[in-house]
């Protein structure tokens, strides 16, 4: 660390650790031209494609070469030669065709994290295999329904998800609202980590971090390193943040701004909450109104525990997930608020009231054991030190772990036996959370990530409605899905 100053040591967040385990690598990325001109430049965001008449055609071409991140060119991974990749902007109702082009040198696919789209064919197909060369077209239809809100897209080939997302395949989808909430500005802001060597390549990562879930030493905002947000005093400004680190957790806080929730995921809230914190789960995603206040406050991510290994394996001692920054946390970036003072917005719209399934009658109960395990069961599977398994057994493409009846309302117990947290993910249909910490939850929550903290459970309510096919749940800490912990579901 002799080389930084704190400030520098903040923004790194977890350079310390993975500098420990990886050497010194992920450091010299920081020398030179590195980080200090690097950060106070304005956010960028992605390239914006809208649909239009209904419809959205995109190419995207996944492939390893020159991106720029965090200010300078790395080597590293990316759709069509930018990280993130382009935010595509839907309404309800859209048809998008996505040509996805592989240029890896390994299989990929692409998943659309929280749509409420068809598992099937080339829709939302998680178990197509697209390989290195070849091309496939994925074609989405939103129903009319579609709830708007905070999307995106990834990779999700098994085995691969989590080096490919850490590498740079990740971009943002915005379902826009019927009747718009009245802003200064909307800004996409997608959060991931990465960890560079010196060279600028992708870092490798140990088997004991796969085991841990890696956590990136750099921790960027569309790309950048502690970008510039400026506004004016009494802006109201909406965010759209997606968690999309491979792992990490995300405890975010604006001191000095005023916060307020419009949503989680694809949940929204009946009237927008008031806030200091969001915590988001790897996959989460954060719908945020932001008011300025003049003076210049920073976006941080404070330190999150999220369990640690078996202790007399690790010592316990930062071997578990929660990241090595300082109790300040990680800057994220920097909001600025000076000049003239502008007009107060309009009020926020009323809100659809949010569907409750705890009134309607349930048609089967079911319980998800989430387990870590030393080996014995790995089938042969992941890190090879650790198995993860649901309900006993790692994923197997080949065998149906859950069938539903299409139309079914189930409620679901997802019990996590070990002692990590685990965001647990289902495809296609949100899950309404009705019971946290032994303790019902009295309004409606709805998400399609849900954190399982370690050695607890939280019940769930599902309504399978409206497709049919085969499609997967898993851990959203992507190095523990890779290594087993997913299972198939099947709605018919
Ligand atoms: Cu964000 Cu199964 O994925
Ligand atoms: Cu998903
Ligand atoms: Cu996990």
């Amino acid at each position: 660390m002799d080389p930084m100053n704190r400030r520098t040591a903040l923004i790194l967040g977890g350079a310390g650790a993975a500098a420990a385990m990886a050497g010194a690598a992920g450091l010299l990325w920081g020398q030179g031209s590195g980080f200090q001109s690097a950060g106070g430049q304005d956010l960028s965001e992605p390239e914006a494609l809208y649909s239009a008449d209904g419809r959205l055609q995109v190419k995207l071409s996944a492939a390893l070469g020159q991106v720029l991140i965090a200010g300078r060119d790395a080597n590293a991974l990316s759709y069509n030669g930018s990280v993130p990749g382009s935010t595509l902007f839907l309404r309800p109702g859209d048809r998008v065709n996505v040509m996805l082009e592989n240029r890896l040198g390994d299989p990929t696919n692409l998943h659309v994290h929280g749509l409420h789209v068809s598992p099937q064919g080339n829709s939302d197909n998680a178990l197509v295999s697209v390989e290195p060369g070849t091309s496939f077209e994925y074609e989405y239809r939103l129903p009319a329904d579609h709830p708007p809100g905070v999307y995106w897209y990834h990779p999700h080939r098994h085995g691969s998800v989590a080096d490919q997302i850490f590498g740079g395949l990740y971009g943002a989808i915005i379902v826009q609202d019927p009747q718009p909430v009245p802003v200064s500005r909307e800004r996409v802001l997608v959060i991931s980590d990465i960890s560079l060597t010196g060279g600028g390549s992708i870092a490798a990562v140990s088997a004991m971090e796969k085991m841990m879930g890696r956590e990136g030493a750099l921790v960027l905002v569309n790309g950048q390193l502690n970008p510039v947000l400026a506004a004016r005093p009494g802006e109201r400004e909406r965010w759209r943040v997606i968690n999309a680190c491979t792992s990490r957790y995300l405890k975010l806080r604006l001191d000095g701004q005023s916060l307020q929730l419009l949503g989680l995921d694809s949940g929204r809230y009946q009237s927008p909450r008031d806030v200091e914190e969001v915590l988001l789960a790897p996959g989460n995603r954060a719908d945020l109104l932001v008011t300025a206040a003049a003076g210049t406050a920073v976006l941080r991510t404070l330190p999150v525990d999220r369990g640690s290994m078996v202790g007399s394996m690790m010592g316990g001692n930062n071997g578990g997930g929660q990241s090595p920054a300082g109790p300040d946390g990680t800057v994220l970036a920097t909001f600025a608020v000076a000049g003239a003072p502008a007009a107060a917005p309009g009020p926020v719209p009323a809100q659809p009231v949010p569907r409750d399934l705890r009134s309607l009658a349930v048609t089967a109960h079911r319980e998800l054991v989430f387990a870590m395990g030393m080996g014995m069961n790995s089938g042969g599977m992941g890190s090879g030190l650790m198995s993860f398994t649901i309900n006993g057994r790692p994923f197997d493409p080949a065998r149906v772990d859950t069938t539903v009846p299409a139309g079914a309302v189930e409620e679901w117990t997802l019990r996590n036996t070990s002692p990590m947290d685990h965001p647990v993910h289902l495809h296609v249909w949100p899950m309404q959370i009705i019971e946290q910490a032994g303790r019902p939850v009295d309004t409606p929550m709805w998400q399609d990530v849900v954190n399982v903290p370690a050695r607890s459970s939280v019940r769930v309510r599902i309504a399978f409605d409206d497709f049919t096919g085969k499609t997967v749940y898993h851990c959203h800490i992507l190095d523990h899905e890779d290594s087993g912990m997913m299972g198939l579901i099947e709605a018919r």
